[in-house]
């Protein structure tokens, strides 16, 4: 049926982002010791191009900044709530909880496909790495999908059903995982372009109508109208992979404005271009210059071009001034104007 191969075409892009982990930590663009545990044989699969690689340094680190800053802005006594929607093979929840701010997560969900959330839940059981990460409360639920812990939750829906059906019962169910009080954030990481503008928007605005103090993160291509966009969707469409959502979101406003008519109040959107030129300190672009050889900066640009991270915020009225500052002020931190120089002289 075509359905099941377009689906089948959306699931197997957790592998192209599992394995882009795979060779950017391969070559020490990041560290990441849990990745190999969720991608069999993993040794041997090949490396990918610079370009790639300074790709997912770009998209990893960024990411990774905006989940620390959100949960280190204001009190450390009110602890956050993260769910990663179609977060596939991503290992940020074990990075975090083995890292300084493991004590700042209250729950993290991570919702995929069931066949999807099957594959991590058995990774999960066969690793006692990342087993014991989970604590001793940990349960295997629906049938072998799901996972559920003190602070992690696997579980398995379809998101372009109805929130009623997906969403809702994670905070409205006899025992909920989430609390509407604490701060949430959820994480879009490569997921919405697979589904509808009508689905990611209403996903979006369960978040923000749900919690006093919502935040968001949308990582994914846009700007596909141009020759390399219409070159790149070529691409995925012979590999099965549609992209329903990519239309919609033809350049930076459209993205940003998505966010607003979401429900949520601040939005801010890069391409992943701009991020590697200005977001990226001095002392880690001389690191990443030094891994690999790379000579095709122009295609370099252009690909990042068609990438943007967007972030989004709506806070409850009546939150602390101090609190209220921290959290208006989340955001990816420039480090312009002290990349300006160096990157006149192009080195990464
Ligand atoms: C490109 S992968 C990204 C995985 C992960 N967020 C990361 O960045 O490593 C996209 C993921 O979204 C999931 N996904 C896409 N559409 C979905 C849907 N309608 N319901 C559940 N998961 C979905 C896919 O199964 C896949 O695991």
């Amino acid at each position: 049926m075509e359905s099941a191969r377009l689906d089948d075409g959306i699931r197997s892009t957790d592998g192209f982002a599992a394995h882009a982990r795979v060779s950017a930590v391969r070559l020490g663009y990041i560290q990441d010791p849990f990745v190999s545990l969720f991608v069999p044989r993993a040794r041997n699969l090949p490396t990918h191009a610079p370009l790639i690689n300074i790709g997912t340094y770009v998209r990893t680190t960024s990411i990774d900044q905006l989940v620390e800053s959100f949960l280190t802005a204001g009190s450390p006594e009110v602890k956050r709530q993260i769910v990663s929607v179609g977060a596939g093979s991503d290992t940020r929840f074990w990075r975090l909880s083995t890292g300084p701010l493991q004590n700042a997560v209250a729950r993290y969900v991570e919702l995929d496909f069931p066949e999807i959330t099957t594959k991590k839940a058995m990774s999960i059981r066969k690793s006692t790495q990342l087993s014991s990460v989970l604590g001793s409360d940990v349960k295997v639920v629906k049938g072998g999908t799901g996972i559920t812990s003190a602070v992690y939750h696997l579980l398995p829906v379809d998101l372009r059903q109805s929130v009623e059906m997906t969403l809702e019962p994670l905070v409205a169910s006899e025992t909920p995982i989430l609390s509407p009080d604490l701060p949430t954030l959820f994480l879009a990481e490569c997921v919405l372009v697979y589904m509808t503008p009508e689905s990611s928007a209403s996903i979006m605005s369960f978040f923000s109508r749900t919690f006093k103090n919502a935040f968001g993160i949308i990582y994914e291509m846009f700007s596909l109208g141009d020759s390399f966009g219409r070159v790149m969707r070529d691409n995925l469409r012979v590999r099965n992979v549609e992209l329903p959502g990519a239309e919609a979101f033809p350049n930076l406003d459209s993205i940003r404005n998505r966010f607003l008519s979401a429900g949520y109040t601040a939005a801010e959107a890069l391409p992943l271009s701009v991020i590697r030129r200005e977001y990226v300190s001095g002392t880690e672009t001389q690191r990443i210059a030094k891994l690999e050889l790379v000579d095709e900066y122009e295609e370099l640009e252009l690909v990042l071009a068609h990438y943007a991270l967007a972030w989004g915020s709506k806070l409850e009225d009546s939150l602390s001034p101090d609190l209220e500052a921290e959290f208006r002020a989340w955001g990816l931190k420039s480090q312009y104007p002290e990349n300006r120089a160096r990157n006149s002289g192009e080195t990464v």
